[in-house]
């Protein structure tokens, strides 16, 4: 693979292939009927700890009893658990409320759309800022989660381990190579998309 993480007819190839048959193939979840950067980021948030089946009525319920930044950095933290209850892994059920507490405080309860001021949040990794970014705010940022870094070890027969920094490294480098400018979001659900229904 040289210089360039990727070519640029491989770009050209994969950009128009999967977001083609991301638009035709892709479920209909909740979190793909809203631009709402709150609801897309509680969406990411559980989607990193449980699969999609799994995560849909604690997504609905969350949202319904907590409809908005504002409501959740009010809600008392044992209403949050509640809700979050049967997904475990409460530590992140706390930092999204921290986190909910910080942008009313600092960025007047709208999440900003800043890699920076998203990443200085608790619990907003590089993941969840890329996918906040591409998702909600149709910003060219990549994102690589497992799903993510399998499509790639098998499309561009890579070698590679997920618990290896150096791996991960590379492989970000060809995500960020292949986000495209125009729907980034599409884009990138379009290859976890991938990663999860048939790769
Ligand atoms: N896994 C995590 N986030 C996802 C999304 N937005 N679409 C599909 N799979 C995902």
């Amino acid at each position: 693979m040289g210089g360039a993480p990727v070519d640029a007819g491989t770009v050209r190839y994969l950009r128009s292939g999967l977001v083609r048959w991301y638009r035709r193939e892709r479920r209909d979840l909740p979190w793909r009927r809203t631009s709402d950067p709150y609801r897309i980021w509680i969406s990411e948030a559980m989607l990193q700890q449980t699969r999609v089946a799994t995560a849909i009525p604690y997504y609905e319920r969350f949202i319904d009893e907590l409809p908005d930044i504002k409501s959740l950095a009010r809600a008392p933290v044992d209403d949050v658990l509640a809700l979050w209850a049967v997904l475990c892994y409460y530590r992140r059920a706390r930092l999204l409320k921290a986190a909910a507490e910080e942008v009313v405080r600092v960025h007047g309860g709208a999440l900003p759309s800043g890699e920076e001021e998203l990443r200085a949040l608790p619990g907003i990794g590089r993941y969840t800022a890329g996918a906040i970014r591409s998702i909600a705010f149709g910003l060219r940022a990549p994102l690589m989660d497992g799903n993510v870094f399998r499509v790639f070890a098998r499309f561009f027969a890579l070698p590679g381990s997920w618990g290896r920094e150096k791996d991960k490294k590379r492989f970000w480098k060809i995500a960020e190579a292949l986000v495209p400018p125009g729907n980034p979001g599409d884009f990138n659900q379009a290859l976890m998309e991938l990663g999860a229904l048939v790769c």
